[in-house]
């Protein structure tokens, strides 16, 4: 036999072997990949969009959902929250949101798309920590002026129902407002606005 003839065979081996091996790792792979139909938790940790069903979010309710590791809120406001933020100007350091601090679209009097439909990111804007809704208007620990907002305990950092910061506190910038946008009256996509004007 020359020694063309038995490397042949023995890549003929090789072949069929690896083959068989490449077939039963198929079965066992199948199963994990119908499993991971979702966005894996890594695909959304490297920012993959996330979506958010508002349909159950009553006005003056806030939702959370996860985008990139960071808490996500969404607020669905009432009009009576709607209507107190423009008295509020005078109180707050960026009240016309001139830094950037959210895209182009929510750079109005709302911060946001549709005026009900508040989306923030909730880190606060001072050293990260994570504040707390408050919607309840002139509580007695933080006085007869507050209309409703965030309030964060680690330095008292103030915020509005916009996401604007008050003069006076820690945090120099307003809440970051992502990227989003509207798949249906109901469904958010954060993370993603392609499309939106
Ligand atoms: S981290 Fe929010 S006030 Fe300091």
């Amino acid at each position: 036999m020359s020694s063309e003839g038995v490397d042949k065979s023995r890549r003929r081996f090789l072949t069929v072997a690896t083959s068989v091996v490449g077939a039963v790792g198929a079965v066992y792979t199948a199963v994990p990949f119908v499993l991971s139909m979702e966005p894996s938790a890594r695909a959304q940790a490297a920012g993959a969009p996330v979506e958010a069903d508002i349909s159950k979010l009553e006005p003056g309710q806030l939702m959370r959902v996860k985008w990139r590791g960071k808490p996500v809120w969404i607020v669905r406001r009432t009009k009576a929250m709607l209507d107190a933020l423009p008295t509020l100007d005078g109180m707050l350091r960026d009240p016309k949101s001139e830094e950037p601090q959210q895209p182009p679209y929510a750079k109005n009097e709302y911060r946001s798309i549709k005026p009900e439909i508040l989306v923030l990111v909730g880190i606060c804007t001072h050293l990260g920590c994570s504040p707390t809704y408050r919607p309840d208007v002139a509580p007695d620990d933080l006085g007869p002026q507050w209309k409703g907002g965030f309030f964060c305990p680690c330095h008292g950092s103030r915020f509005d129902l916009a996401g604007r910061v008050f003069k006076g506190v820690p945090a120099q910038l307003n809440l970051v407002v992502p990227p989003y946008r509207f798949l249906s009256d109901t469904r958010i996509l954060v993370g993603d606005d392609k499309g939106v004007a």
